[in-house]
């Protein structure tokens, strides 16, 4: 990899050097063919001579001119400044010591393009100070450097350097003070940086730095500040860090460190800023650091930390800023974070913290962020969180917590963003919410809330998002909805909310999203762009939505009760359609059942869970498959066939015919039965709808919704098919993938792991609506275990991890929608493409990343039967490959959940095209680090 990023960069650094020479020979030796010896001034002006930029430069450094006393003809001026053509000690950005030799070049922030070979370092041999921080210096930072013998100061941060840290550093015994921080630098930390016995600051933070921290650096002992965040160090932190007494700051985040904490990384009680969040740390947090009362700032999140959290922790006066969140620390949350009265932040989510909030929580005033969510929290809102009213950011969603919002929280009016979804909070909700002026995102989604939406929120004019479903809300929407100006999204979804949408919904120009489905609206859909270009399944399941979209009925404005009439009808239909179906599978078959039961009672067995009778449905599909004839089949998965049923003229099934179930087990056969119960009563718009089961000593099957379009692997693999499925329709089958996903792990009362998401399981309709089938089962049905917990996932599509690990949980799923959702963007599976990222990864070792891994353009790995997408798709297509590959991640825990992922795309969220499609690189993709969708 390292000679082929050269391959890459040699060729510009060739003919930049050649511009060089030019440039110095026209210049440089224009004014000094007659200069004999190298001067400061002359050796300032040859460097400032390679510049490349001239133009921008010059109106930075215009004074950095050599005045030969030939062309001097204003004597005035002359004798005013007698020095001015031989000293460079009155030029921008340098001064000198008294014997008028220089000592401080800081030329900061001047636009400067160009390198360092044209500056002659053995010239300066006073120089203390040098700072050309900001500029665009590039290539690599010469080892002539180490001639620089005074140095105290070396800031060459910000720019553009590349290659190596050159060790000669390690000669220049005074450094007391070394940024290198924001360039391009690679390669290992040169052992020789532990030399620098005087250095003070040392940052090295934000480069391609790889390898481990030598343990030279342990030696440093004035060190106050060590930043090596933003590169990518691995193995463990040294232990002798914790040697360095005089350490405040220790930054170390986003690497790939593993192993343990330093035990004494704290010893001396100085730490104040200690951030090692985004590795892969492990074990227990440090003695010294639970005394470690000197804290200011932590950040530990993202790593894999254990320990009982309530005593791993102690009282740190001075705290500001603690983030543990996303680690697998465990046990309560103790009172002693409120005995922190500087506390500001407290994040601590996603781990698995359990019992109550305690009220001393209340205690510490001053925070203003609080993230307690996904933990398993129980309880009710302490009344004493009445007191944190400078909170702006709270964060409890993902919890078990319960009860009413205690009328409290009231006083928590500089609340910006208040995440509550995913509890179990019951009761209205309160009106005070709407005092809460400032707020920009409100999530009350999926909790027991009932009673109307009081009108107040109406109030909330700052309000972008606004999540209320999956409650048990009533009553009317309020008009006074329309009040919130800044709404964007708006999700009122699965609640029982009924009568007409205000009229005055047709003033809210800035919502971009509306979710009302699962309802009981009625009337027409206010004319405007969100309602209006709303897909399908965010307003089905409504009593009577009418329109003139192709989806709904026309509203007919005359006569409001001809439209009543026609709903009427519609139910009627329908009505009599279900009467019929139910008279042919329950009715009928009672008459004969007892004579099957008392035939049949020893040799078979049969379970049915469907509202119909079981015996009746096995033999309705029996024979509308004529015996599982070949001629039925619609599809061959690893666990079984499944087979196209048309039991009468309106209802074809699905049928799923399994291995049997051989497990003689009667608990064994009942849990599974009430299982998949469970699984029958599960709705989901984008989870395909199973009936149920039906099991006979010949066969056993599974009954679902029979979808018209067959799999998303059949469809791909289709060319004339593929071609139909545009970008639009393959961004919403993915999504429908996330939401799907989504519902299943954090929605569910018990989360469900599908273990076996792959294009054979993703199902469209006809209308391509994307509806994932086998949730909840893929763990029943491996024919060679009988074991219940075994995995049953489909090749291709398998996490790495469970190559080394039984262990299935939701960042399986995670992963294998990662490879589903590259296989739509590429109309194939991306096998090639993964083993290609892996290597890239895993290359990351090396010391190749000055350039981006993966030089491919994007475009070439679309699916090349349809035309790439065009501006605006274009960012949302390249969005979700970020996104994709962030759920590739060979690290589970670095992936990201599914419910992170459905949020980006329900927020509708797109990376923003600087430049061309065409342009764009796979390489500038491959953001491990989470969802950000800058670029
Ligand atoms: C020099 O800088 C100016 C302004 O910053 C810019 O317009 C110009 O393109 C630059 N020239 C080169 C050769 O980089
Ligand atoms: C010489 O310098 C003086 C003052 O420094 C200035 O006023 C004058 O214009 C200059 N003359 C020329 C010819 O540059
Ligand atoms: C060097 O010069 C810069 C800018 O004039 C100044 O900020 C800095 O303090 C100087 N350093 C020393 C050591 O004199
Ligand atoms: C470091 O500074 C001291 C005085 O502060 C000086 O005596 C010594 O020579 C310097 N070391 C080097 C390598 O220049
Ligand atoms: C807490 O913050 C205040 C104000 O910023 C500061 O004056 C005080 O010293 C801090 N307390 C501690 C123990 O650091
Ligand atoms: C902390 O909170 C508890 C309960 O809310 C209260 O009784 C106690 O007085 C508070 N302690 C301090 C030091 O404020």
């Amino acid at each position: 990899m390292r000679s082929l990023a050269f391959e890459k960069v040699c060729p510009l650094v060739c003919c930049l050097f050649l511009y060089v020479h030019l440039l110095s020979s026209q210049n440089y030796f224009s004014h000094f063919a007659s200069a004999s010896s190298t001067t400061e001034a002359e050796a300032l002006l040859k460097w400032k001579a390679s510049f490349l930029n001239q133009t921008s430069h010059n109106n930075q450094l215009t004074d950095w001119i050599y005045l030969p006393k030939t062309t001097d003809t204003n004597t005035t001026n002359s004798s005013n400044n007698p020095k001015a053509n031989e000293s460079p000690c009155i030029w921008t950005g340098i001064s000198c010591n008294a014997a008028g030799s220089v000592t401080n070049i800081t030329i900061a922030s001047s636009g400067i393009q160009g390198m360092l070979h044209e500056f002659s370092f053995s010239s300066f041999p006073n120089l203390e100070y040098l700072d050309l921080s900001l500029n665009k210096l590039f290539d690599v930072i010469p080892p002539q450097i180490s001639s620089l013998s005074k140095l105290l100061h070396l800031d060459l941060s910000n720019n553009q350097f590349f290659g190596r840290i050159p060790p000669e550093i390690g000669l220049l015994r005074n450094l007391t003070f070394l940024y290198l921080y924001k360039n391009n630098l690679f390669d290992t930390i040169p052992k020789e940086l532990g030399n620098l016995k005087s250095l003070v600051h040392l940052e090295l933070n934000a480069n391609q730095l790889n390898g481990s921290i030598p343990t030279t650096l342990g030696d440093l002992h004035n060190l106050k500040i060590l930043h090596l965040s933003d590169n990518q160090l691995s193995g463990s932190i040294p232990q002798n860090l914790g040697n360095i007494q005089s350490l405040t700051v220790l930054e170390l985040d986003n690497n790939q460190f593993s192993g343990y904490l330093p035990q004494n990384i704290c010893r001396a009680r100085s730490l104040i800023n200690f951030s090692a969040s985004s590795n892969h740390l492990i074990g227990p947090i440090p003695k010294s650091l639970k005394t470690c009362t000197s804290l200011f700032r932590v950040r530990l999140e993202r790593n894999q930390l254990t320990g009982n959290i309530s005593e791993d922790f102690g009282v740190y006066p001075s705290l500001n800023f603690i983030d543990l969140s996303n680690n697998q620390f465990y046990g309560k949350i103790s009172p002693n974070w409120g005995l922190s009265p500087n506390l500001t932040t407290l994040r601590i989510a996603g781990n698995n913290l359990i019992g109550s909030i305690p009220a001393e929580i209340g205690n510490a005033t001053q925070i203003y962020a609080l993230d307690l969510s996904s933990n398993g929290l129980v309880g009710t809102i302490p009344k004493e969180f009445g007191g944190l009213n400078s909170m702006v950011n709270l964060m409890l969603d993902g919890n078990e917590l319960s009860g009413r919002v205690p009328s409290e929280f009231k006083s928590l009016t500089d609340l910006e963003y208040l995440n509550l979804s995913a509890n179990k909070f019951n009761g209205s909700i309160p009106s005070f919410v709407g005092d809460f002026l400032k707020l920009n995102y409100l999530n009350l989604s999926n909790n027991k809330f009932s009673q109307a939406i009081p009108f107040q929120l109406g109030k909330l004019i700052h309000l972008s998002q606004l999540d209320l479903s999956f409650n048990a809300l009533e009553g009317q929407i309020p008009s006074d909805i329309s009040n919130m100006q800044s709404l964007k999204i708006l999700n009122i979804s699965h609640n029982n909310l009924s009568g007409f949408i205000p009229t005055s919904m047709e003033d809210m120009h800035g919502l971009t999203y509306v979710d009302i489905s699962y309802n009981h609206l009625e009337g027409p859909l206010p004319n405007i762009k969100a309602f209006q270009a709303a897909p399908p399944e965010a307003l089905q399941d409504n009593k009577g939505l009418c329109d003139n979209s192709s989806f709904l009925q026309l509203c007919n404005n005359e006569s409001p009760k001809k439209d009543h009439k026609l709903v009427l009808l519609i139910i009627f239909l329908v009505l009599g359609a279900i009467a019929l179906l139910a008279f042919i599978f329950a009715f009928v078959p009672k008459r004969e059942k007892k004579h099957l039961e008392e035939k049949n009672r020893d040799d078979e067995i049969s379970f049915s869970i469907l509202k119909f009778d079981g015996k009746m449905m096995f033999k309705e599909i029996v024979r509308a498959t004529k015996d599982f004839d070949p001629m039925h089949c619609i599809g061959q998965g690893e666990q079984g066939s499944v087979y196209k049923a048309t039991l009468s003229s309106t209802c074809t099934v699905a049928v799923k015919k399994l291995h049997l179930l051989c497990d003689d087990d009667k608990n064994v056969q009942k849990a599974f039965l009430n299982e998949i119960r469970a699984l029958t009563e599960m709705r989901h718009r984008n989870i395909v709808k199973l009936y149920g089961f039906c099991s006979h000593r010949q066969h056993s099957f599974l009954v679902y919704k029979y979808l018209e379009k067959g799999s998303l692997a059949r469809v791909l693999s289709k060319d004339e098919e593929a071609k139909e499925l545009g970008w639009s329709k393959r961004l919403n089958i993915v999504k429908g993938v996330a939401r799907a996903l989504c519902y299943m792990h954090h929605d569910c009362l018990k989360p469900i792991v599908h273990r076996d998401i792959s294009s054979k399981n993703v199902l469209l309709d006809a209308k391509y609506r994307a509806c994932v089938s086998d949730v909840g089962i893929a763990k029943f049905l491996n024919p060679d275990s009988a074991n219940w917990t075994a995995v049953a996932v489909t090749y291709g599509y398998i996490a790495p991890e469970l190559a080394y690990t039984m262990v299935v949980n939701e960042k399986c799923d995670v992963y294998s929608f990662g490879v589903v959702a590259l296989e739509i963007v590429m109309g194939r599976h991306p096998g090639d493409l993964l083993s290609s990222l892996s290597s890239g990864l895993s290359s990351s070792s090396s010391s190749s990343t000055a350039l981006p891994a993966h030089p491919m353009p994007v475009v070439d790995v679309f699916d090349q039967r349809i035309s790439p997408p065009t501006h605006q798709v274009a960012g949302e297509v390249l969005s979700l490959m970020k996104i994709a590959f962030a759920c590739l991640n060979s690290c589970p825990r670095s992936r990201p959940t599914m419910k992170q992922v459905s949020q980006q795309f329900e927020t509708h969220q797109r990376l923003h095209l600087t430049k061309p499609l065409r342009m764009i690189k796979l390489g500038e993709l491959l953001d491990f680090d989470g969802l950000d969708l800058a670029i």
